[in-house]
């Protein structure tokens, strides 16, 4: 898969986004991660990409005409106007469904803005998507742009070494994840959960599955409310 990110500040995205886990993937050919620099596309003698917004008003207005060329060669080198993703504080809440859904795609476009915005009418021509991390403002879409990135790439066969890992994780039927130890056994007086011990792997299972329903409910009311739960289940930890 393939993610191609519009931004001004092209180190930003690429130096964060080519460590740990994401590096390697990129490094074995699974993932390729792109920079484009706007800037490097603009018309104006100054490489100016922004302007003072029509009707008057604070800040600056992201201009159309570098985004949309940065855009159009990136559609001219694969060959085609990929899913494009504009971040936004404006667009629904990014979610795990989501990540699994682009994961499917083999290039996607991250539009990151800056300033006050950018010129609607690109937006227009360009997004098929738009996308909020959180309802909190950032001043730019560059750390947006990466949390998709990794949670996306994720979801990618072969990104995680044990696939496993993005199935049963956190969030997998909206329920949050069971509570995990390590050795040693006893850290500060506290003692790992016996069960974990025993080596009924049956026993160790059911009590993973009531950690996550019992957590969610406390943790999260609202992702419980919306969690996959069986019948009996909903009976025995329901309201
Ligand atoms: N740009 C600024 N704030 C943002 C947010 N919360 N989500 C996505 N993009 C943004």
């Amino acid at each position: 898969m393939r993610f191609h990110i519009l931004t001004l500040f092209p180190d930003m995205v690429e130096q964060g986004l080519h460590t740990s886990i994401i590096g390697r993937a990129v490094e074995k050919g699974l993932l390729a991660i792109e920079a484009v620099n706007i800037r490097d596309y603009t018309v104006d003698k100054h490489k100016k990409v922004d302007d003072y917004p029509y009707g008057g008003g604070a800040g600056m207005v992201m201009q159309a005409q570098p985004i949309y060329d940065a855009y159009l060669s990136i559609v001219e080198k694969i060959g085609y106007r990929p899913r494009t993703i504009y971040l936004t504080p404006q667009g629904p809440l990014f979610t795990q469904q989501a990540a699994k859904e682009f994961a499917l795609e083999e290039d996607v476009i991250l539009l990151c803005g800056h300033y006050e915005g950018v010129d609607e009418r690109v937006l227009e021509e360009i997004v098929t998507d738009y996308i909020s991390i959180g309802d909190y403002v950032l001043t730019g879409g560059e750390l947006p742009a990466m949390v998709l990135v990794d949670a996306i790439s994720r979801m990618v066969p072969g990104v995680l070494k044990n696939q496993e890992s993005g199935e049963t994780e956190s969030l997998e039927g909206n329920l949050l994840e069971y509570p995990q130890y390590s050795r040693p056994e006893v850290w500060q007086e506290k003692a790992v959960p016996p069960i974990l011990l025993s080596g009924n792997h049956q026993k160790v299972d059911e009590w993973r599955r009531e950690q996550s329903i019992l957590r969610t409910k406390e943790r999260r009311p609202d992702l419980f409310e919306r969690a996959e739960l069986s019948e009996k289940e909903r009976k025995v930890y329901g309201e």
